[in-house]
């Protein structure tokens, strides 16, 4: 993939001089490139349509911000559509085909054709109907599910679940070896289109092509993609695929996940939870079911309509804005943080565990640090805002809709800044007894997928280690964020 226009020509080329890093030179050269990069920027004007102040937000990868149109709308949802026509809505104001229609909103983001995509539910339950479905529609004799070894916890733990449910085994293979794992008894892989923690993204279309080859399915998990960079379902031929909606698709809190079954499956997709709502004439309330067609076989019970149409509201911002755009700035800006993390920050400190090229970087930087609970604890109580996962990987999440460059170049000034710039101390930003205290057992303890019936391979030693679970009893640190 080719680096875009705007990062190659602001980066200062080797032979005009580049300053030495660490020099008031080089930072002076980084803020110059950031303000030409934000003044050439075609989605700069988008940003607007986001409620923000002054903090730098480098965490819609985890919950994306609030669009300005979200507010008057559910304004009108509550008084109006509710409070005044309450049960009318269902049919006048679109509430009933509300998960379709807002399904065919996302579809253009996910590279499908409409009629495929239905919203509802949580990512989990998704992953959940689509694993077993896949599962049913899978020859007999083909009795395992591969997962992704560096998978986002639950699609492990659901996986594992789905698999005891139907008599199959899990495998957790890397995601990179996913393809050559692949055989005649796989019945189905689940594999993140970009990995949580280090923010990789993998090949869709060639490692769909390969599962396809060893006659399996291929469920992806966008979660991490969807809203940031092109994702191709329908020309990968990908056959089934979940992602939530409150990251890059800012649909707000528990704003509801998506189901996309590709549309030649459709009649075979037999789902492991057949609520009322999927059946072909739910207001028959016939004893016995029988599914719709299309995409609202996917359903399962009454939509959250409050967060569906906060989602609807949300992805208005997407008007006239092209993925393809969103993925070069995505680009752009990756490129120049990890360039302002070269430049800025006390050699040793902080190294990024997220791919360099291109083609196999999502849109987050992830750094390992020591102390990264209090790093982040830190830089979001001087106004940036990222999160981190144990034991320590600090994650800085780009939404090109509304991050800017200068937000970029910020951030790594006040992380050098907590760091200690200049100062090659063991502690110069007295983390010193945080670092130190930080869950040591809890790194040891790598817990990615939770069933001691699933079969582990190697783990390739770059990939960083598993976060720990969370018990019951530990109550979430804010810098954690949720996902
Ligand atoms: C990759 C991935 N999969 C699944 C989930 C779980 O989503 P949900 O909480 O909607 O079930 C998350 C949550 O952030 C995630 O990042």
């Amino acid at each position: 993939m080719s680096e875009p226009t705007s990062a190659r020509t602001a980066r200062a080329q080797p032979d005009s001089g580049t300053p030495d890093p660490g020099t008031p030179a080089a930072a002076d050269d980084l803020a110059a490139r950031a303000a030409a990069l934000d003044a050439a920027d075609p989605l700069a004007a988008v940003r607007d349509r986001f409620v923000l102040d002054d903090a730098v937000y480098l965490d819609g990868n985890s919950l994306g911000a609030l669009s300005a149109g979200v507010l008057p709308r559910l304004a009108d949802v509550v008084t109006r559509e509710w409070g005044e026509l309450r049960i009318r809505s269902w049919d006048e104001s679109g509430w009933w085909t509300a998960p379709e229609r807002i399904g065919d909103r996302i579809a253009p983001l996910v590279g499908a054709a409409p009629g495929q995509i239905v919203v509802g539910d949580s990512t989990s339950v998704n992953v959940f109907k689509a694993l077993v479905a896949a599962v049913r529609m899978a020859p007999a004799d083909r009795t395992e599910i591969l997962v992704d070894a560096a998978t986002f916890p639950t699609d492990g733990y659901i996986a594992a679940s789905a698999a005891r449910l139907t008599g199959h085994t899990v495998r957790a293979v890397p995601a990179a070896g996913i393809a050559e794992a692949a055989g005649e008894r796989t019945a189905v892989a689940l594999v993140n289109h970009v990995d949580y923690r280090t923010g990789r993204l993998h090949d869709l279309p060639a490692v769909t092509a390969a599962l396809h080859a060893a006659g399996a399915l291929a469920v992806w998990d966008l979660c991490h993609s969807a809203g940031a960079l092109p994702v191709g379902l329908d020309a990968a031929g990908v056959d089934l695929a979940v992602g939530c909606t409150y990251k890059y698709l800012n649909g707000g809190p528990g704003a509801p996940a998506y189901l996309y079954v590709r549309r030649e499956l459709q009649p075979r997709f037999d789902s492991p939870l057949p609520g009322w709502n999927s059946h072909a004439d739910p207001f028959g309330m016939a004893p016995d079911y029988a599914p719709a067609d299309g995409a609202p076989r996917g359903r399962v019970g009454t939509p959250e309509i409050l967060s569906l149409l906060a989602l609807d509201a949300a992805l208005d911002v997407w008007d006239g804005v092209a993925v393809a755009d969103v993925r070069a700035k995505s680009l752009a800006l990756t490129d120049f943080f990890l360039d302002c993390v070269a430049a800025l920050l006390p050699p040793g400190r902080a190294e990024s565990v997220t791919p360099a090229a291109h083609q196999e970087r999502g849109s987050q930087v992830s750094l390992r640090c020591a102390g990264a609970g209090e790093v982040m604890r830190e830089l979001t109580a001087r106004g940036i805002v990222g999160d981190y996962r144990r034991p320590d990987v600090l994650r800085f999440g780009f939404t090109p809709l509304y991050t800017r460059y200068a937000d970029a170049l910020r951030a790594v000034r006040v992380l050098a800044d907590v760091l200690g710039a200049g100062a090659s101390g063991a502690d110069p930003a007295g983390l010193g007894d945080g670092a130190s205290a930080l869950p040591r057992a809890q790194a040891a303890a790598p817990v990615d997928v939770p069933s001691s019936s699933v079969r582990r391979e190697a783990v390739p030693q770059e990939s960083v280690p598993q976060e720990a679970v969370p018990r019951e009893s530990e109550s979430l640190d804010a810098s954690e964020g949720t996902a």
